[in-house]
């Protein structure tokens, strides 16, 4: 932490001991045995076999061999760096989060940017939603808001994820195609599923080929909770704003550039920051007062839908400044663990399904991607707050606890940690209900926010959106799939479906259906019964 103009990453550095740089070291063993030769194994004489006593070069080559751990399930390929957050005005009214409160204090962040379906190796230009993941290491504890550069999602309910994943993903037979948004499965799983429709709008518009991270919005898309002192609530929405503005590549750049240098978003970020033109981003946030949580035609828990800047601006309240690059992209990128339930006191959830599920699935990835339940330890994870807990052992344990207990309570008094003050405590929310698989009537509208996103796209914006989908879609062998995604498109913007289905070698839908707001289109009905109901 630091207070005005000091380096706001010099209390992370300090607790990132391990970086260090061996170029005037002695090489060793990792037991730290000197080495007399690293490039002849040794041999029985100069034409026999290698020798098993060659400790040295058994274990140099088997730490090579186990080198590589899972790439992230999604998200694979990311870029990041270090900077520090600062807020303009105590929030104090709405959160008690002390990183919120205090306009000196400056927090530590690191931010993680990604692409979504392609593997670790694939390239960055391609049409993908972006991941904008950012952790603070706030003195109260680690807070992650983990989101990506469109405001909405594909999915109401995280249930749903492996399917959409398994959709997105190349197919499993051969790998084959590695674009995201150019094959069967994934349209096929769209017309199925039709709430993913407004993010496919997202997705087909021009924000789904950013020309760099630091020219990226960033939205948290669900609604979370801010809790002040007293414990009241206030609805929020989180969005980053790039205050270099926020630019798209046109398609045809994305296709060059992707040829000629597949890191390029990458490489941008790495040599901005080195030239010390540092990127930096407004937080801004749409309040809601939970009085006003049924004045909506949306639900606040459904995340495949925004509030209308009309309806509630955003109000920026801080800035993020990106002034480092990290030491060694597999240590820090490459391991960092984001999660959304990593919250602080005074921030908390809602009861948005997709939330919720989210709120299971990093932890749970991450005991198997980083090899255990100690991966907080590793320096990137580590929060620059005290940790004392009864947790011991499993694998990776770096931590040595003294003392004879670690269990709560005891009374014989080593080792063992108390409850402090100022705890995380969970909202108070009342909950009542039958246990169902039901969601509020709003969840069946899957077109209005749609037709509003294309209504708000200037004349080359749409033009860039309609040839996207023809291309994207007409990228799809199975004419059964396209037609029913162009029904679709029918039900969102008639002039659009048809252009589209004109590209594409599809009938174009004769008239323009009656308004299909809050229902799906009849003539999917049969291939939607099972899938949405709501
Ligand atoms: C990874 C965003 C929905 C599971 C990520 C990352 C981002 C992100 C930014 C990359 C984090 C990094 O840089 O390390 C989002 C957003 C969502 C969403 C904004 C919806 C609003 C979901 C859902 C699930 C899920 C519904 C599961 C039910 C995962 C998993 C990873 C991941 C397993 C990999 C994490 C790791 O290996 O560390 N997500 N995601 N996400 N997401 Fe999501």
């Amino acid at each position: 932490f630091s207070r005005g103009q000091e380096p706001a990453g010099d209390e992370k550095d300090r607790r990132l001991d391990q970086v260090r740089d061996d170029s005037d070291r002695a090489l060793t063993t990792n037991t730290g045995v000197r080495v007399d030769d690293t490039d002849n194994s040794l041999s029985a004489g100069e034409r026999g076999p290698t020798l098993m006593e060659d400790f040295h070069f058994r274990e140099k080559v088997t730490h090579f061999d186990h080198e590589r751990i899972p790439e992230r399930v999604v998200h694979a390929r990311g870029a990041g760096a270090y900077g520090y957050f600062q807020v303009y005005e105590s929030l104090a009214h709405y959160t008690r989060a002390d990183f919120l409160t205090d306009p000196q204090l400056r927090t530590p962040v690191f931010v993680r940017f990604s692409t979504v379906a392609g593997s670790r190796g694939s390239s960055d230009t391609v049409r993908d939603v972006r991941g904008f993941a950012t952790k603070f290491y706030t003195r109260e504890g680690n807070y992650d808001l983990v989101g990506n550069n469109m405001p909405v999602f594909f999915i109401q309910d995280g249930i749903k994820f492996p399917d959409f994943v398994h959709a997105v993903k190349p197919e499993p037979h051969n790998e084959i195609p590695q674009a995201q948004s150019a094959h069967d499965t994934l349209w096929d799983f769209v017309g199925l599923q039709p709430e993913t429709l407004h993010m496919m709008m997202w997705l087909m518009s021009d924000r789904a080929v950013p020309r760099s991270y630091r020219m990226m919005q960033g939205f948290g898309v669900h609604t979370f909770r801010l809790v002040d002192e007293r414990g009241d609530g206030t609805f929020v929405k989180f969005h980053w704003t790039p205050l270099l503005g926020t630019h798209s590549l046109v398609w045809d750049e994305t296709q060059k550039i992707g040829g000629k240098d597949p890191d390029f978003n990458r490489r941008d970020l790495w040599e901005a920051i080195e030239q010390g033109q540092y990127p930096e981003y407004e937080l801004g946030v749409q309040l809601i007062p939970e009085s006003r949580e049924f004045d909506f035609d949306v639900d606040l828990l459904d995340p495949t839908k925004l509030i209308p800047e009309e309806d509630v601006p955003v109000t920026p309240v801080g800035k993020m400044v990106l002034d480092r690059n990290p030491d060694n992209f597999f240590a820090e990128t490459e391991q960092i663990a984001f999660h959304t339930a990593n919250v602080v006191p005074g921030i908390d959830f809602t009861n948005d399904p997709l939330l919720q599920a989210r709120n299971f699935s990093y932890l749970d990835t991450q005991l198997i991607r980083l090899g255990g339940p100690n991966f907080q330890q590793l320096p990137v994870n580590r929060p620059v707050a005290e940790v004392s807990n009864n947790q011991r052992d499993g694998f990776n344990q770096h931590t040595l606890h003294r003392g004879r207990t670690s269990y709560f309570p005891n009374s014989l008094g080593s080792g063992c940690p108390y409850l402090g003050e100022a705890p995380y405590s969970h909202y108070q929310e009342r909950v009542d209900g039958a246990t169902i698989r039901k969601r509020s009537e709003s969840f069946a509208d899957h077109y209005s926010q749609a037709t509003l996103f294309l209504n708000s796209l200037s004349g080359w914006e749409r033009a860039h959106l309609t040839s996207a989908f023809q291309f994207e879609l007409g990228k799809c062998a199975t004419m059964a799939v396209r037609e029913r995604v162009v029904e679709h498109l029918d039900a969102v913007d008639h002039t659009l479906a048809r252009a589209v289905a004109q590209g594409i070698g599809v009938a174009p839908p004769a008239t323009e259906q009656a308004p299909n707001h809050g229902r799906s289109s009849p003539a999917l009905s049969q291939a939607n019964s099972r899938t949405d109901t709501v």
